[in-house]
């Protein structure tokens, strides 16, 4: 049987940078404390007339384009994303639309700062039973919109993203040896965007006034210790599920959620943090879109070499968390 394989990937950030400096002006914060309690210096943030599928789009163009693939081509879209344009019809519909990617079935997946592994694996399913033979996974948000912009343990974090990966059973390409997701639902209240949903319903002045419309963390200390303990667990997962160790992986690329918590499992592991890829500096956690994003940056910079061990591994929302291994080409 032919292998599933990754082989194209694409990402877009939108062209605004927003620094801890300009954040100083309107917030009780400094640039010291935000790059000491989280690596973040900048953040990238959508133009209003931006939707989270105008993301996806030029991300997926990049995708395709490296596959060498046209829109058409394309059997299965998954977009990963909690803030899709619309809560119906999927984020992945428009994205369909705007793609013109008419012969692909479309769908979201909505597993937070996990959602591009939950992609992966969704899609690897559908690759293996062969009911398909393509798919194009998506990790895109634009959390800019659903911030409190007065909450300074939150709004600092995040960021607007976008990242693509096409999947293909090919005989060239790099290989998605392995993939494993989890989730606890009994924590889902510690990553919460509650507004607009059926529980909260109907929306009213009251519920806008009561900010549920605003993604909100609570107890993100805690949550910071589950996530060094899942993230190392998860690339424990990966390697030791293809019979490798975590000694023979070359490159760690995970969900981008705080600097000190890839320090913190990066020492778990006894892994040198030089084999994690660290771009929170630039874009802050941009939650489905890390994962994607950092893979194509590794991609495009030559960070990854021919042969090389990769673990996707993210945590989030939900709770979940995943890991994914791909062996380079
Ligand atoms: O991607 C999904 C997964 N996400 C996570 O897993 C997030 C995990 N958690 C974290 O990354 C960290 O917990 C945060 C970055 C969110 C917060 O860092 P922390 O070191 O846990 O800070 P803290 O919440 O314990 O707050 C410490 C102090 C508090 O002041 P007091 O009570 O000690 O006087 C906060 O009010 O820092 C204060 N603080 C700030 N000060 C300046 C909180 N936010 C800020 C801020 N600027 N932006």
């Amino acid at each position: 049987m032919e292998a599933i394989r990754i082989v194209g990937t694409g990402s877009y950030v939108p062209d605004t940078v927003l620094t801890n400096r300009e954040l100083e002006k309107t917030l009780d914060t400094t640039d010291e404390w935000i790059v000491q309690r989280t690596g973040i210096r900048e953040r990238r943030i959508a133009e209003p007339n931006e939707a989270v599928s105008d993301l996806a789009e030029k991300a997926s163009a990049k995708a395709l384009e490296a596959a060498g693939m046209s829109p058409e081509d394309i059997d299965l879209i998954i977009l990963a994303t909690i803030t899709p344009d619309t809560c119906c019809p999927a984020g992945a519909n428009w994205l369909q639309a705007k793609l013109g990617a008419k012969n692909a079935v479309s769908f979201d997946v909505t597993a937070a700062c996990t959602g591009f592994i939950f992609g992966l694996s969704i899609a690897e399913q559908y690759l293996k039973n062969g009911q398909y033979d393509n798919a194009l996974v998506v990790g895109a948000e634009v959390l800019s919109r659903t911030l409190d912009w007065n909450d300074r343990s939150s709004c600092i974090l995040w960021g607007d993203a976008a990242g693509a990966a096409v999947l293909k059973k090919s005989e060239k390409g790099a290989e998605l040896l392995s993939t494993h997701i989890h989730s606890d639902g009994s924590a889902g209240d510690k990553l919460l965007l509650p507004g607009g949903g059926s529980a909260t319903t109907p929306i009213s002045q009251e519920s806008v006034e009561k900010g549920l419309h605003r993604l909100k963390m609570i107890d993100a200390n805690k949550t910071f210790k589950v996530a060094v303990k899942q993230f190392a667990e998860s690339c424990e997962e990966a390697a030791a599920f293809n019979g490798y160790s975590i000694s023979d992986v070359d490159l760690i690329i995970p969900h981008q959620a705080n600097a000190r918590i890839l320090n913190a499992f990066a020492q778990r592991l006894k892994v040198s943090i030089e084999k994690v890829f660290i771009n929170i500096d630039k874009y802050g956690n941009s939650s489905a879109a890390t994962v994607p994003l950092a893979l194509d940056q590794a991609v495009r910079s030559g960070r990854i070499q021919p042969g090389d061990k990769i673990v996707l591994t993210a945590f989030g929302g939900g709770l979940t968390w995943g890991s994914a291994l791909v062996r380079w080409h």
